[in-house]
């Protein structure tokens, strides 16, 4: 089966078999079967932070359980139930319309609700970790179903235990606590702009997403138009001192992180621009005219294209910065 309409860079790359899971209790019925148990299968979401360099080996399963639902409040939060399977804009926009808020700095993300948690989804200074509670698994090495809470998904900066560990678990739905107070969030910069512009003075939660929103659709190429996935690169963490020493030379460069931390974030985006790549193109190998962070497939780019495209950005930046890059998305059939 053809994967190029499963993975949002468009890539046309191919699986021997294609599982679609519309009931998670079929899981352990599914990991029986003789194609599960050859070549190495793998979990696809919607397929927008994944870089399909070649084909795959195995098998891919996709889930497909779409339901939320609503429990009892719990110690001052809204607690919500979504399936692995749910889009993750759809949960965003359900939770507003509840009037639940927590959710809205990460609207419009593409993906699925069971992708969330592995790669800790973040924008515009929310990140999902901080809203679980905690994340049902098909524990593979037990072969049993299991609850992970906050504390033991380990979220970081685009990091968590699940991507720690690949292979230990499959995410089969995820539990929110949503605060029943909260004061929107908008100290990212652009943010408040944003809404100032819409003329918005107290924004409520959804003025927040619609705000997000905004901003999104001018910065990033739409999927369904311009093959991508999103940031291609994760921003650098660096020691404090050479994140100073760094800015001695480049007093323009986006540097995040207070005064107190050990290690600051650098701004990819700017480095990468830094060095002549926004808006370049290799063929239908390309980088985002309106985000440097984002590579984007013109039309017919192979994985591999836009992989050896990755490598000469990551390049460039490690010898005009002496900063290493590293790719956000989970790459199939290659090694960074
Ligand atoms: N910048 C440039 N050139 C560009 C784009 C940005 O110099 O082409 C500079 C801007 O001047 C700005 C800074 O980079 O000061 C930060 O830009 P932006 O606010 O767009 O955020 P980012 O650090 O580039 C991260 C996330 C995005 C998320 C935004 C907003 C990562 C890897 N990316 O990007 O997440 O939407 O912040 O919170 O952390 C994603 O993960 O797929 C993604 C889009």
């Amino acid at each position: 089966a053809s994967l190029q309409s499963l993975n949002t860079f468009g890539v046309a790359a191919r699986t021997p078999c294609l599982l679609e899971l519309y009931d998670t209790a079929a899981l352990p019925a599914v990991l029986g079967m003789p194609q599960m148990t050859g070549a190495p299968w793998m979990v696809l979401g919607s397929g927008s932070n994944v870089l399909l360099a070649d084909d795959a080996p195995g098998a891919v399963l996709v889930f497909r359980t779409e339901a939320i639902s609503r429990a009892a409040d719990r110690q001052g939060h809204a607690i919500v139930l979504a399936q692995a399977g749910v889009s993750w804009h759809r949960l965003v926009m359900w939770s507003l319309q509840q009037g639940l808020c927590g959710l809205e700095n990460l609207a419009l993300i593409p993906g699925t609700v069971g992708a969330s948690p592995i790669q800790n989804i973040g924008a515009y200074g929310s990140e999902v970790g901080e809203f679980i509670a905690r994340v049902q698994v098909w524990d593979l090495q037990a072969g049993r179903q299991d609850w992970l809470d906050r504390a033991a998904c380990h979220f970081a900066y685009r990091d968590s235990v699940f991507k720690q560990q690949p292979g230990r678990w499959l995410v089969t739905a995820v539990e929110f606590a949503l605060p029943l107070q909260r004061a929107p969030r908008v100290d990212y910069a652009g943010v408040a702009e944003e809404l100032q512009a819409m003329s918005i003075e107290s924004p409520g939660c959804a003025d927040v997403a619609e705000a997000v929103i905004r901003i999104r659709r001018r910065k990033l190429p739409d999927p369904a138009v311009l093959g991508n996935a999103g940031s291609f690169f994760k921003n650098p963490i660096v020691p404090a001192g050479q994140a100073a020493a760094l800015l001695a030379q480049w007093p323009a460069l986006p540097v995040f992180g207070g005064d107190g931390d050990a290690t600051r974030k650098l701004s990819a985006a700017w480095m990468i621009e830094a060095c002549g790549f926004k808006g370049y193109r290799e063929g239908d190998a390309g980088v985002a005219p309106s985000h440097a962070l984002v590579l984007v497939n013109h039309g017919h780019a192979s994985g591999a294209q836009l992989l050896a495209l990755a490598r000469r950005i990551a390049g460039a930046v490690q010898a005009r910065f002496g900063v290493a890059i590293e790719p956000e998305p989970r790459l199939v059939g290659a090694q960074w």
